[in-house]
């Protein structure tokens, strides 16, 4: 088990280049498995996430070797279309796979993921869409045992609630299906539009990511494709407050400036001078945060429910109350009780936080609840006075890839202990 040993209070400054989106490699990696060919993708990260994919790709018979920050993904001889459940286990997301798998083999099998720390996480809009699309689907013991008639043929899907993950699902199952496929109220995440832009470098022919409506014309087979996945957006909002919480001066590179725009926001209201090229940012932080007056999550345009714990850790250090408000997860608030371990002072009510500010954090022992959570904590910990050690780090290594190397180079005194 590792654990994080931070001692606090050392102001960062320097330069960081912002790694590949989790988010974006995860779906288009299940892309690979449409292609009849080899797929290269660049600023692929290194995550435990990303490994747990390669694995589930190995397991149906892609071939796959990384290259630096490229991973290659040859799938010509896919031959499984079952996950086996510790893989699916390894991995909550893996359910993108769905899609892909029941189109490139009329078959797949897998366990359903249940819920994880952010509360139930059903797939129901998933399970339907894919239905409509043809997909006859047996649900018995949390497993989903899937199989085409004939092959899957394009609809028109509303989607209740612009789920990203159902989205990417469609898009996936889609691509290849006969016909159009229009999905109504779909996801609008940058992510979507990456999924596009890969599949369409591979052959596909999908539009309007970005927009609500998606319009996806399936053709005969996909072939591979070159690709570099896009930054990630809740990456650098992470590094950008581990520079506003010391009082430090970050310039970040690789950013997609649009991509950014609703966290940034806050970041000035907080009193932090902020200058945005397109593909990078200056951060130079106040002597003390301001508060923020109320963030709301939201889809995409709006603020990311993922950067939600990184804007709470920064409300801990500043001169007043905030007001934070969780509209997408049920349950995004385990991390808080960590928080409140370095002297944060937060009340809760379901969805809302409360966040009054403190004039400083201590460090303590505290243990990672999830991924963002995780990064929370780190965040608090970089701040707070003395020794801060953040156990359970396996849920940020599913996201942030050598995240104490990438702050030790900003002048951070971070350790990772096997212990
Ligand atoms: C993606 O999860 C991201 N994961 C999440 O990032 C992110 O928080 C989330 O989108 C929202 O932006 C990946 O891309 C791998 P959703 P996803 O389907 O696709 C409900 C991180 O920290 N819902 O848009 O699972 C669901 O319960 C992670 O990197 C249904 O009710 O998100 C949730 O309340 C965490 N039925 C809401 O919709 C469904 O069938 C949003 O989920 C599907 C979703």
């Amino acid at each position: 088990m590792s654990k994080l040993y931070i001692n606090g209070g050392k102001r960062l400054s320097g330069e960081v280049t912002v790694q590949g989106a989790k988010n974006s490699a995860l779906p288009i990696l299940a892309a690979t498995v449409l292609c009849d060919g080899e797929s290269v993708i660049h600023n692929c990260p290194k995550l435990s996430d990303v490994t747990a994919s390669v694995r589930i790709l190995e397991h149906l018979g892609c071939i796959c070797r990384r290259e630096g920050d490229t991973l290659i993904v040859d799938s010509r001889n896919i031959s499984c279309f079952d996950i086996p459940d510790s893989l699916m286990r390894e991995m909550r997301s893996s359910i993108v796979l769905l899609g892909a798998i029941s189109a490139r083999m009329g078959r797949a099998k897998l366990c359903s993921p249940g819920g994880c720390e952010l509360g139930p996480r059903p797939i129901d809009l998933h399970v339907s869409a894919l239905k409509k699309l043809g997909l006859i689907i047996d649900e018995s013991y949390g497993c989903l045992d899937c199989k085409t008639n004939d092959c899957l043929k394009g609809t028109e899907i509303h989607l209740a609630f612009p789920s990203v993950g159902a989205t990417e699902n469609i898009i996936l199952a889609a691509a290849t299906a006969k016909g159009r496929t229009v999905i109504h109220n779909a996801a609008r995440e940058p992510e979507i539009c990456d999924l596009q832009n890969f599949i369409n470098s591979a052959g596909g022919c999908v539009c309007g990511a970005g927009t609500g409506t998606v319009v996806i014309d399936g053709v005969s087979k996909l072939h591979g494709a070159e690709h570099t996945v896009i930054p990630d957006r809740i990456v650098a909002a992470t590094y950008l407050a581990a520079a506003a919480m010391t009082r430090g001066k970050i310039l970040l590179k690789n950013i997609e400036q649009p991509h950014l725009i609703s966290v940034l926001t806050y970041f000035s209201e907080m009193g932090c001078v902020l200058q945005v090229k397109n593909k990078s940012v200056l951060l130079e932080s106040p002597q003390k945060l301001s508060r923020f007056f109320e963030i709301q999550t939201m889809v995409y345009p709006g603020f990311p429910t993922d950067a939600g714990p990184i804007l709470v850790a920064m409300a801990t250090l500043s001169n007043g109350s905030s007001m934070f408000v969780e509209n997408i997860f049920e349950n995004r608030y385990n991390y808080v009780g960590e928080l409140r371990r370095l002297g944060a002072k937060i009340k809760l009510a379901d969805r809302v936080a409360v966040i009054d500010g403190v004039e400083r954090l201590s460090g303590a022992r505290v243990d990672s609840t999830d991924l963002r959570g995780g990064a929370a904590l780190v965040l608090a910990g970089l701040a707070a006075d003395g020794l801060t050690v953040v156990d359970k780090i396996h849920h940020i290594d599913r996201g942030y890839e050598n995240i104490e190397n990438v702050l030790t180079n900003l002048g951070a005194d971070i350790v990772r202990k096997e212990v």
